[in-house]
């Protein structure tokens, strides 16, 4: 779907950043921002700002920032476009589609029919699972056996399909539902002309995707139950993937767990849905199921955006264990810490927590959890014990194979140290292997990285924290400190109109011609806002919020995001004074402007000295003294300027 320009301009103007950002995590208002623990990474105090001023959000410690629809697509994993409809919905904007979108504007009808029609069908399976004669006697005996409270099943909104083939169909039907929609929402089955319901005689399971609406139904058939047919089909029938509901896309019980995981930045991943009631019972909500799939890498997208700890929780008689554990790579390769708890022999996390209570439950849970390499390590050794020592290499390069995948060298390190230590193996030959297999994916690496430089996010700016900077000269620091600093000057007050009527952008930007920026991501800001100038157009926080560009807008609010304690400690070190900021802006523009140029002929005097110590011709020691006095002249007259400046 295509959605029209006036609807997401409605949604900027509209969403208030701390509203929407409210919704999701507790805001305390600090000076003019509010601040709270950032949701993206773990921490303990807040660092994590949204300036309602300026309309977006940014963390100090992770880096993460945006506007609100940026923030929605974040912490709900969700596309651009269903960031707008999110928001829109929220205030009650309408969703227009632009001209050409009209086909996928039907596309977004047929899913927003498909959420009602499958919120329809949850509702209709609840009903009856409470209030049906049928239900009495069979699902809700069953759920008594399994231990599922009505409270669980009422938060999982467990539901019942009646042993009919029609019941649900009959029912849509005549609530005016087109027999195409039940079929495109795999709950009735056309066959030739056959037509009857999927699921009969079964304990209703929703799937929710991580906003808790329904997508599909996972049903599961009753043993007990005498009067089901169902028996001859799977234990669990689930519904056929459909436009809204992906198999390998959506993890179990993400919606119930989306705000213990973030609070706990930790996630207990399972297999089956009575799994994840079992963690609830225990009062463990941070659990996730898989249900049924090996993880994905979607899947493991979904989970670290909200974590950076998964425990895979393995059933006592885990068959393909060794299977999986390419798969449990994917997980490390992400940079997430792997924990791994295995059950007793024959047991999942359901029948376990029957059989022992949720106090044992707990104890074990929490006491045996070990970490998934040592975890390996110690599995495929227990296995080869009577193997030669072929076998053994293998062991070895299996082992490291999974700490290569660690993206944190100094982690990959301890794990190195860790299984010498515990299994007795020669430290060297562990760190030589690592060494030759790390070689091999350099390549994979190599891309990585520079994918994950991509927004320029070196830490070597002053607002991170200034004590932390890099530098290789307080020169050259300041260098790039001015370059921010008239950058957000630019962003901030661009739009002002000056004394003569002409636009403080257009001022910034004359003054600057001659200027090639030293920092990457000034200068990638610079020469948008250049090119946004030369089209004739306004330049200012909003033209780079607008941009396609996700790496413009980034380091557009990087820029002129600028907490409190960060701007006084910047205000001692450059000698910066933003009292009066607003009031001034032009003359606060030149100045900044002049300090910034006469750094950078200060630089060009430094190099110009160096190169004057070195053993020269007569000749080029002549011309180096003339370069000499080119640029003392000029930042001679620099400080004229800003003399003048700084003391009206
Ligand atoms: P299990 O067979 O381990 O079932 O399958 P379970 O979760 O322990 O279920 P109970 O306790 O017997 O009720 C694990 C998961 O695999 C998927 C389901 O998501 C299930 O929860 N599965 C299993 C199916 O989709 N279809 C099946 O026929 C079986
Ligand atoms: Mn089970």
């Amino acid at each position: 779907m295509i959605i029209s320009q006036e609807t997401i301009q409605a949604v900027q103007r509209v969403a208030r950043i701390e509203e929407v950002v409210a919704d999701f995590l507790p805001l305390k208002k600090k000076g003019q921002n509010f601040w709270a623990c950032c949701p993206f990474h773990h921490e303990k105090t807040p660092s994590f700002s949204v300036s309602s001023e300026k309309g977006f959000y940014k963390c100090f410690g992770c880096d993460a920032a945006g506007d609100a629809i940026t923030f929605v697509q974040q912490i709900e994993g969700t596309s651009f476009v269903e960031a707008i409809t999110y928001l829109a919905q929220r205030y009650g904007i309408p969703i227009t589609s632009s001209q050409e979108g009209t086909q996928d504007l039907q596309g977004y009808r047929t899913q927003e029919s498909l959420y009602i029609l499958l919120n329809l069908a949850k509702n209709y399976y609840i009903d009856l699972l409470w209030h049906h004669r049928e239900a009495a006697k069979v699902a809700l005996p069953y759920l008594q056996e399994r231990a599922i409270s009505p409270e669980i099943a009422k938060k999982f909104e467990l539901g019942y399909s009646l042993d009919q083939w029609d019941g649900f169909y009959k029912f849509a039907i005549k609530k005016g539902v087109s027999l195409d929609l039940l079929v495109a929402a795999g709950l009735v089955i056309q066959n030739g002309t056959k037509v009857y319901d999927r699921f009969r005689g079964r304990l209703m399971f929703p799937i929710h995707n991580s906003n808790g609406q329904p997508v599909a139904f996972g049903a599961r058939h009753m043993a007990i139950s005498p009067l089901s047919n169902a028996v001859d089909g799977p234990k669990y029938l689930n519904s056929s993937e459909t436009v809204v509901y992906q198999k390998g896309r959506l993890l179990y019980g993400l919606a119930f767990a989306k705000q213990a995981i973030k609070q706990t930045n930790h996630c207990y991943l399972v297999e089956g849905y009575t799994d994840v009631l079992a963690f609830h019972k225990a009062g463990v909500q941070e659990v996730v199921a898989s249900a049924g799939t090996a993880l994905t890498e979607t899947q493991i997208d979904a989970l670290s955006r909200f974590t950076t700890k998964v425990t895979l929780v393995f059933d006592g008689d885990q068959a393909g264990i060794q299977a999986a554990f390419r798969g449990i790579d994917k997980l490390l390769a992400k940079g997430l810490e792997v924990n791994v708890i295995w059950l007793p022999s024959g047991e999942d996390p359901d029948s376990y927590l029957c059989k022992v209570g949720v106090d044992a439950f707990n104890h074990y849970i929490r006491c045996f959890a070990q970490d998934f390499i040592t975890f390996k390590a110690g599995f495929l050794l227990n296995q080869s014990v009577e193997q030669g020592p072929v076998e053994q290499a293998k062991v070895i390069r299996e082992i490291v194979q999974s700490i290569v995948a660690i993206p944190d060298e100094i982690q990959a390190t301890l794990f190195l140290k860790k299984c010498s230590k515990r299994f007795a193996i020669e430290e060297e030959l562990l760190f030589t292997t690592y060494h030759a297999l790390r070689h091999q994916t350099t390549a994979v690496w190599q891309q990585k990285r520079i994918g994950a430089s991509h927004y320029g996010r070196q830490k070597s700016s002053p607002y991170v924290d200034p004590k932390n900077i890099p530098f290789t000269s307080k020169l050259t620091a300041s260098i790039e400190a001015y370059e921010r600093e008239i950058m957000r000057i630019l962003l901030t007050y661009g739009a002002t109109k000056l004394s003569e009527g002409q636009p403080l952008y257009a001022y910034i930007l004359l003054e600057l011609d001659d200027v090639t920026f030293r920092s990457a991501d000034c200068k990638v800001l610079f020469d948008y806002c250049k090119a946004v100038f030369n089209k004739g157009d306004l330049v200012d926080m909003q033209c780079c919020l607008d941009s396609t560009e996700e790496s413009i807008k980034k380091i557009a609010i990087d820029v002129t995001a600028l907490p409190h304690d960060i701007s006084e400690a910047w205000i001692k070190k450059y000698g910066i004074y933003t009292i009066e900021e607003g009031q001034n802006v032009q003359r606060m523009s030149l100045e900044v402007i002049l300090r910034l140029k006469i750094r950078l002929v200060q630089e060009l005097i430094e190099e110009n000295r160096a190169a004057l110590k070195e053993e020269l011709s007569e000749a080029e020691e002549a011309r180096l003294l003339q370069v000499h006095q080119l640029l003392k002249h000029s930042e001679c007259s620099i400080a004229k300027q800003l003399g003048t400046v700084v003391a009206q």
